[in-house]
């Protein structure tokens, strides 16, 4: 899959939006889909879907749905998770070249290796990866239940942890476990906002709270400048609810959007307003309407992948 990262094309009008909108909508209706989106989707997209969320959250949506089609505005790695856990719906994704640089961070190969060199270790792989990795696995988890399903592991187990070393240093921190091993992979939007950037961003903003996603360079240094590590929704839960009046936000800036709705009273800055993840940013409306017309692109997963996949995957939705 092509890794390129070169800038979204333009945006379309308002007028261009209205129509594409009302587009999607039909089609949505005459294909019996349902459309999913995740917090980085483009604003246009979030607000037509049927469900906005975390990786977690629209796991189980896809799990749970009656629709004939899922059509998964986000990246590979979601759309396949969709296909494995409802195996019998064609799952759509707008753009093939949605894919995730930190699921290319680790190969079932490479994994098979590792995993060779702990034996007996239970392996804890992120969402983020592909399904061949997956069915290597014995959980899966989101940066929303990571803490959850590494505390559900005994204590006197290895725990191979792959492949974000940000979120996996940051549960090795919080469970205080010494024999959680971390694959060095990581987000290259979320590895840019590095402590540096957290300390002149405090200076700047005096009183502003500071909300982090675990997958930032910045969730272990600097932890204690972090008033909270969140996954994305938990980020928007805590949007809905803050009294605070300006709130920096360490992760990609798609979030922004869906949070200056829920809570107009309150500024949400970005920590670093380039956070912008280039994959995400494939899928357009346009792209919506083209992938329910013309039902492409479809996302299969290899029937002898899917029962191994899936039960990591159960017990990630299941926690
Ligand atoms: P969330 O599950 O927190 O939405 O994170 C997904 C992701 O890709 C973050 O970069
Ligand atoms: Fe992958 Fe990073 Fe983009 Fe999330 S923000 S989809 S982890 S490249």
């Amino acid at each position: 899959m092509s890794l390129s990262t070169e800038p979204a094309p333009s945006r379309p009008s308002s007028p261009e939006i209205g129509a594409l909108t009302s587009e999607v909508l039909e089609l949505k209706r005459r294909r019996n889909a349902i459309l999913l989106a995740h917090n980085y989707q483009l604003g246009e997209i979030q607000d037509l879907a049927d469900h906005v969320g975390d990786s977690l959250y629209l796991s189980r949506k896809a799990m749970e749905t009656d629709a004939k089609v899922i059509l998964f505005s986000g990246v590979r790695f979601m759309a396949e998770t969709a296909k494995i856990l409802n195996p019998s719906k064609m799952v759509l994704l707008p753009d093939l070249e949605a894919g995730c640089s930190l699921s290319d961070a680790i190969t079932a190969p490479q994994l098979r290796a590792w995993k060779a060199e702990h034996p007996g270790a239970v392996v804890v792989s992120y969402v983020n990866t592909s399904a061949e990795v997956k069915a290597e696995s014995d959980y899966c988890c989101t940066s929303s239940n990571a803490l959850a399903i590494v505390r559900r592991i005994p204590e006197d187990k290895e725990v191979l942890f792959l492949p974000d070393m940000f979120l996996g240093d940051y549960v090795k921190r919080q469970t205080g476990r010494k024999n959680v091993h971390l694959w060095p992979g990581d987000c290259f939007v979320h590895t840019k906002m590095r402590p540096e950037t957290v300390l002149r961003m405090r200076k700047e903003h005096p009183g502003a709270e500071l909300i982090a996603h675990p997958e930032c360079g910045c969730s272990t240094e600097v932890l204690p400048e972090v008033d909270r590590v969140l996954s994305t929704d938990g980020m928007m839960r805590y949007a809905g609810e803050t009294k605070s009046p300006q709130v920096l936000v360490a992760t990609e800036i798609g979030i922004l959007h869906r949070m200056r709705k829920v809570n107009p009273s309150t500024q949400f800055v970005p920590l670093s307003p380039d956070a912008v993840c280039p994959f995400m940013k494939k899928n357009t409306l346009e792209k919506v309407r083209d992938s329910l017309r013309d039902l492409r692109f479809q996302i299969d997963v290899p029937a002898a992948i899917i029962p191994r996949a899936r039960r990591a995957l159960e017990r990630m939705v299941e926690g």
